[in-house]
């Protein structure tokens, strides 16, 4: 179904289907796909991920389905995130994360597939880390970056949804890192501090 937008607003109501074991959404959504090649730099262990690219080819990490909705103050955009599970070195797979362009802003997950986490941290590196399963609503406040992480053997799939003008600011990320990562030891997911911490790119 289009979206109909007059003066850069949503002026008619609509509705998406969105398949609760793909996580695909129907209709013109945008539909972004995270290789491992553009992802290299984000884990921590850089050269795990260059033998992983070796050793199984460029591999989709994670996608996103998300709809094309103004990014106007009072609206409300949603998507539908899909991580796939695995792991470079002991770190499992996870999306880029970042802080909100309007770091005020703050954000709901409701997962309705798979196992992980979600990942959320502070400007300090004051972190908080919550369960995602489905039937699970993960609340990001405000000034938290955030990002998904998958712990299980299925997708991780979950239905973001933010207000318009939140933006995302990757730049930090980028270049800081988290703080924290979830790495698996002995069997079992684990918070670390981040050996890159402060200098991920290089
Ligand atoms: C939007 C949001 C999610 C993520 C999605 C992919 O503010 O947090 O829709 O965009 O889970 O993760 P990133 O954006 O970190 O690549
Ligand atoms: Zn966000």
């Amino acid at each position: 179904m289009e979206i109909r937008v007059e003066n850069g607003r949503v002026a008619h109501p609509f509705f998406v289907e969105i398949d609760s074991h793909s996580g695909k959404m129907d209709g013109d959504a945008t539909h972004i796909k995270r290789f491992l090649s553009k992802l290299i730099n984000v884990f921590a262990d850089t050269d795990a991920a260059k033998d992983y690219l070796r050793r199984h080819g460029d591999t989709l990490i994670y996608e996103v389905y998300e709809k094309d909705i103004p990014e106007a103050n009072g609206e409300v955009r949603f998507c539908s995130s899909i991580t796939y599970p695995g792991k470079i070195g002991n770190e499992y797979f996870m999306t880029k994360g970042h802080f909100h362009s309007r770091p005020d802003t703050a954000e709901m997950y409701w997962c309705i597939r798979g196992k992980g986490y979600m990942l959320m941290e502070k400007e300090d590196g004051e972190h908080e880390l919550e369960e995602m399963h489905p039937g699970r609503v993960v609340y990001v406040p405000g000034y938290y970056a955030h990002r998904s992480i998958n712990i299980g053997n299925e997708p991780l799939i979950s239905l973001p949804v933010y207000p318009g003008d939140a933006g995302h600011d990757y730049e930090t990320m980028e270049e800081r890192g988290f703080k924290h990562i979830v790495v698996e030891k002995n069997g079992r997911p684990v918070v670390i501090e981040n050996p890159r911490y402060g200098r991920m790119r290089g």
